[in-house]
């Protein structure tokens, strides 16, 4: 299974130069792009990752390696922001946002047969 992130560049140079200490990624996927960001963000305290398949956060889990401590991973849907940090017990500000769900693009749901909804 490969963990290619869409645009990694692009999207981690958004964040770049910011400090971050709460993040919200909508799409955790595989995590490709989490493990990056976790890796130029040492500030991060915790990264909300969230998904609505249950396959692709366990994936992530497994992907994300000693970076595992740092990620709360959420089964949900992102469209659920409110719930779904009020269930992580979460009082800090979160500082960070990121959704890519771009179907077409991602090649860990094309090599695994399509999205769960
Ligand atoms: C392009 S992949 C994510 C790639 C990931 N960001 C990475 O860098 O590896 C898209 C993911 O978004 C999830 N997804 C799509 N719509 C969602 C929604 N409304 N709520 C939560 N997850 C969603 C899919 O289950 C899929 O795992």
């Amino acid at each position: 299974m490969r963990h290619v992130p869409v645009m990694p560049e692009e999207s981690l140079r958004a964040f770049r130069g910011k400090k971050i200490s709460v993040f919200f990624d909508g799409t955790l996927g595989a995590g490709g792009f989490a493990k990056l960001f976790l890796s130029e963000h040492p500030e991060v305290k915790i990264y909300i990752g969230c998904d609505r398949d249950v396959e692709a956060l366990e994936t992530a889990r497994r992907y994300m390696g000693e970076e595992e401590h740092r990620v709360v991973f959420v089964h949900g849907n992102f469209g659920d922001l409110e719930a779904v940090v009020r269930n992580c017990n979460i009082t800090d500000a979160i500082d960070g946002f990121f959704l890519i769900s771009e179907y077409h693009q991602c090649s860990w749901i094309k090599e695994n047969g399509g999205l769960v909804s």
